[in-house]
């Protein structure tokens, strides 16, 4: 196996044929330990679920029978919206064990037609069977009684299920290479270098997701979140922001873009501890940093900046000079050893961060493209 390309996508090799035979084989076993011999009616929805379906009857151990359908949907009155049905639905289900068969629940929209459909067919039992399951994309409380494997919020072809209807005939598995296509930067940069403004134009121009943890935390303690409070619970003691709930902030950001260019991250790292945690994380997601950028200014320039800046939007921790100093000093402190961590790794351009904001948006471009190429 090897990476494939299909459309303008590149796919890199994910479930050998030789797991999925072991996978379909279990999930067989689980359902005839269910069922056995009560001659379920496995009802395989198409066309992604065809060859799952195809090898989970082969597997199956006892008496059952087989049908097929295909989901259609037409526009209904405008409040009920579209009208979703099941096109060959036998309509003598009553009282059979109907296992329905899926290739992959993601959301879990589809599942829910499923189940409507279902809901006055009179069956005897009814259960959900799918090879594939997204558990961080999945925003339903429907039950699944038998899910093959549960993966992480990634796109996958093969065995079944396409690209934009190409490679369900491929006996295995692939997911969608991001590393190869992606580009995630760390921008970088004192109170005031214009992290903020450039992320904005960066963000445009190269389709990037922008994640900014300062603008993440502020959004979560006005709107008094969960997450809002937890946080409130450190910096009302003056403590910083343990680590770990950062990084799981961070984690729920990049899962709810898995289709992302790439990512900027801005206002983390801050700490080597944090970077190795974000490095870990990302490869846990087959994703790597490709490049940091940091905005480089005098301190002087920095503080005129922020005084200015804190006028205007009225944050009080930009208006008072000694508190500016203060988190210049910490960034120097703990922020400056990244610079390092990321020249060790061949990962560091330092931009020049005075001039005008087109000025300083063509050399982060330059860098960006750079990295781009490499
Ligand atoms: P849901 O309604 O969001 O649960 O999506 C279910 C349908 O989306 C599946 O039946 C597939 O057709 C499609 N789908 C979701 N994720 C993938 C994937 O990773 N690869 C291919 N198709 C997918
Ligand atoms: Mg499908």
């Amino acid at each position: 196996m090897s990476l494939i390309k299909l459309h303008d996508k590149t796919f890199e090799p994910y479930v050998t044929a030789v797991q999925l035979q072991e996978i379909v084989a279990r999930v067989a076993d689980e359902i005839y330990q269910d069922l056995g011999d009560s001659r379920p009616v496995f009802v395989c929805i198409l066309n992604g679920s065809f060859m799952f379906a195809a090898d989970l009857v082969r597997r199956y151990k006892g008496l059952c029978e087989l049908s097929f359908v295909k989901m259609a949907s037409y526009e209904g009155t405008q409040s009920s919206g579209k009208i979703h049905h099941l096109i060959g639905l036998s309509d003598d289900l009553e009282g059979k064990d109907v296992v329905v068969i899926e290739d992959i629940v993601d959301t879990g929209n589809t599942l829910e037609e499923i189940y409507r459909i279902f809901a006055d067919k009179k069956v005897h039992s009814f259960r959900i069977a799918t090879l594939f399951f997204k558990p961080d994309a999945y925003t339903k409380d429907l039950k699944i009684d038998y899910v093959g494997k549960p993966i992480p919020n990634r796109f996958i072809v093969g065995y079944g299920l396409d690209y934009d209807e190409l490679g369900r005939n491929l006996p295995e598995v692939y997911q969608l290479n991001t590393s190869l296509t992606m580009t995630n930067i760390v921008l970088f940069g004192k109170p005031g270098a214009g992290k903020g403004t450039q992320a904005a134009f960066l963000k445009e121009k190269y389709g990037l997701v922008h994640i900014s943890t300062g603008d993440i935390f502020r959004y979560h303690i006005k709107n008094e979140t969960e997450l809002g409070r937890l946080v409130r619970s450190y910096t009302d003691r003056g403590d910083l922001v343990p680590d770990d709930v950062t990084i799981k902030m961070l984690q729920e950001e990049v899962a709810k873009n898995p289709d992302a260019k790439g990512f900027i991250f801005d206002g983390f790292p801050r700490t080597i501890a944090q970077a190795e945690a974000l490095d870990a994380f990302l490869a846990s997601k087959d994703m790597k940093i490709h490049g940091t950028l940091a905005l480089e200014a005098d301190d002087e320039v920095l503080v005129e900046r922020i005084i200015g800046r804190g006028k205007v939007s009225g944050r009080a921790d930009d208006q008072d000079e000694t508190k500016i100093r203060n988190r210049f000093a910490e960034y120097n402190e703990k922020t400056a050893p990244l610079i390092a961590y990321y020249q060790q790794q061949g990962k560091y351009y330092p931009i020049d961060g005075i001039g005008s904001i087109e000025e300083i948006t063509q050399r982060l471009s330059q860098a960006i493209d750079l990295i781009k190429s490499k």
